[in-house]
């Protein structure tokens, strides 16, 4: 069973949960978010907000930290960054191959289903919805949000995570990519003129929010995906209207309809990369037919900022993993490691380390991840290829390789005119289709070179270790 409160008290009983009264949904709680984030602090839960009723709660920070990442995917010894993606390698292949034996469970009772509200009963204002940044074009409930739709012609259903202003109690906006699997539904009923019933969830476990947000292949449900996280089904409700499946512990969940032919002002909005990007365009509504959530209802948040911020771990783990996992699928030798840096808004620099095997190894390994899946689909700018003696997750490491073995000249290859979209800060305003160039920057010693580049001035670990033993006390005093 997937439910929010559990995994609230598993990261209770870890010392990393922090109960808060009073913030101002009007920016304090951003701004607290904001800082939260820099601090990799506890997961924060407000309650009496300014402006709510009391009981409705929101909950930010959530994935700040590698132990509530693990907590959230099931991995529950996991310490540090490395612990984690140590324990995740090969899990998303597996993950994936699983899935079908994991269709979503349907039940008729559940906790959402604590109150129901339609007609005039419906009031979207009644849940915490804050100005996150200054800039933002309005209050957002959904940040940490999944979207279920489904697609008419194959009935596969899709969970997204995709962001929802408040418009008014009973009318919600809607922001999705073109790229998105959502939006292909949505343009599938809009093409033949019709409505496309949607349900979403704003409160939940957040392994919704991992896989919601996370690249699953299109057709693979999003639900059966994350039954094989946990080894075990997840539950759903029919939704009456809809018919599309609501998760049974959801906080909050509403059914209703994007029309194809209605569309009111959305954003800015502070997005992913730390810019408002997207500016205020025209986008699609959501009309809220039913309102379903548990007594005092939990929104799970998931705060943007300059990175790092709510979900930047939680994307460089996954995305790390995937990618890694995608070129063992294709036959890559040798790949050491894979890192997707948070401080890069995670698509923007990808690292691979690799231990050179024949000439070329290094351009094919930066080619091939830069255009795997994970990384195509979204932004991204650099991909650097390290030698196996460096950490990819180190900055200085790979900025130092970048430094001393990569020449300008040679070392650097453009694939142009690859995927990106609008939220690219440097994508020009005017453009309909706006697609970016990568740069894979082999950042390894040359590999006809290999034996007699200049050797590394750095003592032998075992002098290291020597050393550090006998000088313990001077060294613990800095
Ligand atoms: C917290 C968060 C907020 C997101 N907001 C949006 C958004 O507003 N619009 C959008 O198109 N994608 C957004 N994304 C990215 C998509 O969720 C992500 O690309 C996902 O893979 C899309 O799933 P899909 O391919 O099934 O549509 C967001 C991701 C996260 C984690």
């Amino acid at each position: 069973m997937l439910d929010l409160r559990e995994w609230l008290s598993k990261v209770d009983q870890i010392g990393e949960l922090k109960a808060l009264r009073n913030a101002d949904p009007e920016l304090e709680i951003g701004t607290l978010s904001e800082i939260n984030a820099r601090n990799r602090g506890s997961a924060l839960l407000f309650d009496e907000m300014k402006g709510y009723q009391k009981g409705f709660r929101l909950l930010t920070s959530a994935l700040l930290t590698s132990k509530r990442l693990g907590i959230t995917l099931g991995v529950n010894s996991a310490n540090t960054v490395q612990e984690l993606v140590n324990s995740l390698e090969g899990k998303s292949s597996e993950w994936e191959s699983s899935a079908s034996n994991y269709p979503p469970k349907e039940v008729s009772e559940g906790p959402v289903l604590e109150n129901t509200l339609t007609g005039d009963k419906v009031n979207m204002l009644k849940f915490p919805a804050p100005l996150w940044n200054e800039m933002d074009g309005g209050r957002y409930l959904g940040t940490g949000d999944v979207v279920i739709t489904r697609d008419p012609q194959t009935g596969v259903v899709n969970v997204g995570t995709y962001r929802i202003a408040v418009h008014d109690d009973k009318t919600l906006g809607i922001y999705i990519s073109p790229s998105h699997h959502g939006f292909r539904h949505l343009r599938a009923y809009h093409s033949k003129g019709k409505a496309c019933p949607v349900v979403i969830s704003f409160g939940h476990h957040p392994l919704f929010l991992v896989v919601g947000g996370s690249a699953i292949p299109y057709g693979l449900c999003e639900y059966n995906y994350a039954g094989a996280v946990i080894d075990s089904q997840i539950e759903v409700i029919k939704g009456p209207i809809t018919g599309l499946p609501i998760p049974a512990n959801s906080e909050i969940a509403i059914e209703g309809f994007i029309p194809p032919d209605k569309r009111l002002p959305e954003g800015p909005f502070g997005e992913f990369t730390g810019y408002y990007s997207s500016g205020r365009t025209e986008q699609p509504i959501v009309e809220v037919a039913a309102v379903y959530h548990r007594d005092d209802p939990i929104v799970l948040g998931a705060f943007n900022c300059k990175p790092p911020h709510d979900y930047t771990l939680m994307h460089s783990v996954l995305k790390s993993v995937m990618v890694k996992d995608a070129l063992r699928r294709v036959g890559m030798p040798e790949i050491k490691g894979v890192w997707f840096h948070e401080c890069a808004a995670v698509n923007f620099l990808l690292v691979v380390s690799i231990k050179q095997m024949y000439p070329g190894h290094a351009t094919q390994a930066g080619a091939v991840a830069a255009q795997s899946q994970v990384a195509a689909q979204g932004n991204g700018r650099y991909i650097v290829v390290v030698d196996d003696d460096i950490d990819p997750t180190n900055l200085e490491d790979v900025v130092w390789a970048i430094c001393t073995r990569s020449n300008p000249e040679t070392g650097i290859d453009v694939l142009r005119r690859t995927f990106s979209n609008k939220l690219d800060p440097i994508a020009p305003k005017e453009t309909k289709e706006w697609r970016a160039s990568r740069a894979i920057i082999d950042a390894c010693r040359p590999f006809n070179r290999m034996n007699e580049f200049p050797s590394v001035v750095r003592s032998r670990p075992e002098l290291r270790e020597q050393v550090e033993k006998k000088w313990k006390d001077l060294l613990s005093e800095t």
